[in-house]
Order: structure tokens, then C-alpha cells, then sequence
């Protein structure tokens, strides 16, 4: 039995799983599955909203009415932290990576939208983006203000919770379509998401595997982070887990040009999902890792996705992402 902590129910769940029936055509023996997380919400679709539904119980047991947390001028994590305290009457501090553009867009435009406050760091100030929360959460707490961190992506001993909550959501998927597949498949970022579907699946005994693609960073700093957040998790919750039975398996090679830069390969690949199955990737997560997919079905038994006959590509979301990007696209 798991013993869950306080959660507050936010997202649209549980999120419909589709068969790509078009797309899986080229291939001869697998099937690709898509849980659709991009549903769950509008304004904030993505897997975000299933680990800040905990983060944010979290900060209210602790009697917070301020949320700080941090990630790129583009992040999908900072824009749902945004819609989620406009809409529980919390307010919400940004700290965003990078330059303060003239013109915000895409998820930034959503963060102004919902009143965020925003502070801008450089690259080379990024380092110091912890500091700066700990100082703002000081200054808050001078005006009478209690202010709960989140860290990068909702991505620690609290966040975990999302994706093994989700857990047990795709566990009755594969019970109601009588079929288990053979991997799950997810994009990796800050390894909360990758490491909520590793644990879950331990916990309730799936037997698929879980196989991320990186978008940053490399598979030894995903096999570190993730062990380290499930021994926080481990010690805060007093959970029984033998984590030597983990498997973190990380697909490299699909980064591409940079985080958050992708080549043509991937909006080409976005295109292609758009128009034969009518579901949207973005450029930093989703994309990268459906074509890696793809790519590694394609070896066959040289690849990475070695005998699968059904996988579960899970959609994380990022569809804002796709328009501060939409110079990229190849038309006619
Ligand atoms: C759309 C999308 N997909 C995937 C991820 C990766 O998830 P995680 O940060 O849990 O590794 C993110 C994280 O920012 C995201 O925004």
C-alpha cells in the first residue's frame, strides 16, 4: 500500500491514452501508443500540473501564500506555476534563465498574463538562481509573506509524487486495453518525470520499462539526480523502496544543437505527427524524444526499443513552446 502524501487535485485527469493508428503503419510489428498529458488542462497542459499538484498541497500544509520557483524564458514548469497560483489566489516569483526580451511570447506571455513577478538572470548568473530564491523568499517574509521554493521543473522528493501517482493511472490504462507494453517512453529534463514512472512502476509491480531521451545534460547526470531524489524521498516520506532495483535507463544521442534548440529533423517530425495524427510536439521536449523513439524502432533490434510490440510515448505537453519557434517550420 502506497502511503500518498496531501495532494490537491488540479489537472484534468485521468488523460485519454490514444493508438497512433496511421503513424504505427511503418512499422511492422509495434504498436505506439500516446498518453495524452498534453490534456491535462488548457492553459496548463503538460506533466508540471501532476507534480505541483503536490508541491502546491505541500506549500499550503506549510501555510505559504507565495510560490518562487525558476527555469528558462521559455518554461513549461514556470508558465503552469503561473496559470496555478492566478488561479488559487497565490502569488507567484519567477526567476527566469536569460535575457529579458523586448517582446514576450509563448510561455512567457502566459506568465505576464496570469501577473507573475519576474526577475531575469544571465547564463553566467544561473548559477546563483538558489541564492536568489532564498534572498526573495527573506524579502517576502519582511512584507508578512510566506513563500514555498520549487525547484527546476518540480523536479525533488516532493515532485516525484506526480509521475508515480500517474502510475497508477497507466496501470489501469494497460489493464482497461488489455495490453502492456513492453517500454514507456518519455523526454527527460530535470529526471522528475523519468523518476516518478521508474518508481511507480516498482511500486505497482509494471512490467514495463521505462526508457527516457534526454534534452539536456547526459544519462550519468539522470542515473545521479534521480538517486538522489528518491533518497530524499525515501528519508521525507518513510518509505520502504529497495532502489537498487531501479533501472535508469537513458537513451543519449538526441540532444541535438543544444537545449531548446532543435535541427530540422525534429520540426520536420512535429509536422509529420500534426498532419497524420492530428497530436502536437514541441521543439525542446516532446519532439527530441518522439523522434529518438522513432529513430531507435527503426533499428530494430540494433536499437534501443529492442522486441517492443506496443510502447507508451508519454506527451509531457509544451505546445507554447512551439511558437517562439515557428520560424523553423519547412513549408510546401
Ligand atoms: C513539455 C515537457 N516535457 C518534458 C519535460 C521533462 O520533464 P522533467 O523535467 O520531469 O524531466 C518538461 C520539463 O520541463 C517539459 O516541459
Amino acid at each position: 500500500m502506497i502511503k500518498w502524501p496531501a495532494r490537491i487535485e488540479l489537472a484534468q485527469l485521468p488523460t485519454p491514452i490514444t493508438k497512433l493508428e496511421r503513424f504505427s503503419k511503418r512499422f511492422k510489428d509495434t504498436t505506439i501508443w500516446i498518453k495524452r498529458d498534453e490534456l491535462t488542462g488548457t492553459e496548463v497542459s503538460g506533466n508540471k500540473i501532476r507534480k505541483l499538484e503536490f508541491c502546491i498541497a505541500e506549500a499550503q500544509n506549510q501555510s505559504c501564500d507565495t510560490l518562487i520557483t525558476c527555469g528558462g524564458i521559455q518554461s513549461n514548469h514556470c508558465r503552469a506555476t503561473a496559470v496555478l497560483g492566478a488561479r488559487l489566489g497565490m502569488k507567484v516569483h519567477l526567476i527566469l534563465r536569460g535575457e529579458k526580451p523586448d517582446m514576450p511570447e509563448g510561455n512567457l506571455l502566459m506568465d505576464y498574463l496570469c501577473g507573475a513577478q519576474i526577475s531575469y538572470l544571465s547564463q553566467g548568473q544561473w548559477r546563483g538562481h538558489e541564492d536568489l530564491a532564498t534572498e526573495l523568499q527573506a524579502l517576502y517574509a519582511s512584507q508578512d509573506r510566506k513563500a514555498f521554493f520549487i525547484p527546476v521543473g518540480a523536479s525533488d522528493e516532493v515532485g516525484l509524487w506526480g509521475y508515480i501517482k500517474a502510475s497508477e493511472e497507466l496501470k489501469q490504462n494497460f489493464q482497461d486495453l488489455k495490453m502492456e507494453p513492453e517500454y514507456i517512453v518519455t523526454a527527460t529534463g530535470s529526471g522528475g518525470t523519468q523518476g516518478g514512472l521508474i518508481v511507480g512502476g516498482e511500486l505497482l509491480g509494471m512490467g514495463s520499462q521505462v526508457v527516457a531521451f534526454n534534452v539536456s545534460d547526459d544519462a550519468a547526470y539522470f542515473e545521479k539526480k534521480i538517486r538522489e531524489d528518491v533518497t530524499l524521498w525515501k528519508q521525507r516520506y518513510n518509505q520502504e523502496f529497495d532502489e537498487d532495483k531501479m533501472k535508469i535507463r537513458t537513451v543519449e544521442g538526441y540532444v541535438g544543437p543544444g537545449y531548446g534548440v532543435a535541427g530540422p529533423e525534429i520540426f520536420d517530425s512535429i509536422a509529420e505527427l500534426a498532419s497524420s495524427e492530428g497530436i502536437f510536439l514541441d521543439p525542446v521536449y516532446t519532439g527530441k524524444a518522439f523522434h529518438g523513439m522513432v529513430t531507435e524502432l527503426q533499428k530494430g533490434d540494433a536499437g534501443a526499443l529492442r522486441g517492443a510490440k506496443n510502447v507508451v510515448f508519454i506527451h509531457t505537453g509544451g505546445l507554447f513552446g512551439v511558437f517562439p519557434q515557428q520560424q523553423n517550420f519547412r513549408f510546401g
